[in-house]
C-alpha cells in the first residue's frame, strides 16, 4: 500500500505524525510494509514557493492507494486559498463524493449530553462532497460598498444527490441497518431540496426493508440533541452535512475525536480528521491525535484491511477507557504520548 501524507498546517502537522506513528506499529504487528510520500503542501510551502498544489498534484495523489490530510488553515494565508486548492480542490478534482463521517461515542463520560451512553450515539452521516454550496459559484458585484450585492449558488444534480443517496442506503443494507434518514430543507430550498426529496423517495422503493425517514435540517439538529439513539444512518447535503457533524464530534468528546474519509468507491480516496488546524493549539502537544488516528483507521478499513482497521479501534478505545488521552478527553497526556500509547496496545 502507498499513502500520500499531507500533514498541512497548525495541528494538522502533529496528529499526522502520531497517526503514521500508529500505522508504523500495524505494519509491524500484522507484518505489512506500507510506503509513505510527505507532501509539504501547506501554509509554509505557498508562503516560501507561492505554490498550493503543483500543476500535476491532483493526478500525482491518483497514483497512491490513499491519501491522508492532518489540516489546512492558516490566519497567514486570510483567504485560505491554500486550502481550498488542497483541500476542496482534492474532493473535487478526484471526485471525492462520499464524506463518510461515524459519529461514534467511546465512552459515557466524554459525551455532553446527559444520561447518553455509547449504545445511544452510534450513527454515520453521509454529506454530499462535490457540490451543494460549496462550488463557488457566484460572485459580488460592488464589492466592498454599501451597494455589495454578493451571490453564492447551491449546486444539486440528479446525478450527485442519487448517488451519496445510493451509497446510504447500500451502507446500511450492507451493514444490517434499518433506518436511513435524509434531512434537507425543502419546505425553504423549494427547488434545490425538491431534487432530494424526489431522488430519496425514488430510492427508498429499492430498499424495503430499510424504514426511510425525512427530517428538516433544523429539526435534525434538535433531535440529535434530543434523542440521538434513533439515528443510524443520515444522508445530507455539503454545507448541512458539515455543520451537523461538527454537532456530532461534541457527542463524541469534542472535535479532537472525530474522524472521516472522503470516498469515491474503487477510486484513491482521502481521509482526515474533521477538526481544523487549531492555530492556537500548534506547537503545543495538547491536541488530541484521536481524530486523526481513528480516521487512519477509516482508511485501512475502506482499503479492505479489516483486522488492522479494529486493532486500531480497539487501541483507541483502550486509551479512552483508561484515561491515557489528551486534556480534552479526560486524560494528562501530550499528543505524542497519547500517540504512544495507542501505538503500544495495537495487537492481532
Ligand atoms: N479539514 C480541515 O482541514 C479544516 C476543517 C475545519 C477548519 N479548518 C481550518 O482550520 C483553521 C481553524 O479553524 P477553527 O478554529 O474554526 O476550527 P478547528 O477545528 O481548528 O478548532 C476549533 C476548536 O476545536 C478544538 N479542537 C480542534 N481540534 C482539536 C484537537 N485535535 N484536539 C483538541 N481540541 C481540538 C479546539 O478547542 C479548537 O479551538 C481555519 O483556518 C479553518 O479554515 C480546516
Amino acid at each position: 500500500m502507498r499513502f500520500a501524507i499531507i500533514p498541512g498546517d497548525g495541528i494538522g502537522k502533529e496528529v499526522t505524525a502520531e497517526a503514521v506513528k500508529v500505522l508504523a506499529a500495524v505494519e509491524r504487528t500484522f507484518g505489512r510494509r506500507f510506503e509513505y510520500e510527505h507532501l509539504p503542501w501547506s501554509a509554509d510551502h505557498f508562503l516560501q514557493t507561492g505554490v498550493t498544489i503543483p500543476s500535476n498534484g491532483y493526478d500525482h495523489l491518483r497514483t497512491f492507494d490513499a491519501i491522508f490530510i492532518g489540516a489546512l488553515g492558516d490566519p497567514r494565508v486570510p483567504d485560505n486559498r491554500h486550502a481550498r486548492d488542497i483541500l476542496l480542490g482534492t474532493r473535487f478534482e478526484l471526485d471525492l463524493y462520499v464524506n463518510y463521517r461515524p459519529i461514534k461515542l467511546l465512552d459515557e463520560r466524554l459525551c455532553p449530553l446527559k444520561g447518553r451512553t455509547p449504545h445511544d450515539v452510534n450513527f454515520t452521516v453521509f454529506r454530499e462532497n462535490t457540490e451543494g454550496l460549496y462550488v463557488s459559484i457566484g460572485g459580488r458585484f460592488k464589492a466592498g460598498t454599501d451597494d455589495e450585492i454578493a451571490i453564492q449558488e447551491e449546486l444539486n444534480t440528479y446525478k450527485g444527490v442519487h448517488r451519496i443517496v445510493r451509497y446510504a442506503f447500500e451502507f446500511a443494507k450492507t451493514h444490517g441497518l434499518t433506518k436511513v434518514c435524509m434531512a434537507d430543507k425543502s419546505n425553504a430550498m423549494t427547488d434545490g431540496h425538491a431534487l432530494w426529496q424526489r431522488v430519496f423517495r425514488q430510492l427508498a422503493t429499492e430498499y424495503s426493508g430499510i424504514d426511510a425517514t425525512h427530517y428538516y435540517i433544523d429539526a435534525l439538529a434538535m433531535y440529535m440533541v434530543l434523542d440521538p439513539g434513533q439515528f443510524q444512518v443520515i444522508v445530507t447535503n455539503n454545507l448541512f452535512g458539515d455543520i451537523i457533524t461538527d454537532l456530532g464530534a461534541t457527542f463524541q468528546g469534542g472535535l479532537g475525536m472525530a474522524a472521516s474519509g472522503n470516498i469515491h468507491p474503487g477510486k484513491t480516496s482521502m481521509f482526515e480528521p474533521v477538526h481544523g488546524s487549531a492555530p492556537k493549539f500548534a506547537g503545543k502537544n495538547i491536541a488530541n491525535p484521536i481524530g486523526a488516528i481513528s480516521s487512519a483507521a477509516l482508511m485501512l478499513e475502506t482499503l479492505g484491511l479489516h483486522p488492522e482497521a479494529a486493532a486500531i479501534e480497539a487501541a483507541v478505545l483502550k486509551a479512552v477507557r483508561e484515561r491515557q488521552v489528551t486534556h480534552d478527553a479526560g486524560g494528562t497526556l501530550g499528543t505524542r504520548e497519547a500517540g504512544d500509547f495507542i501505538a503500544a496496545a495495537v495487537t492481532r
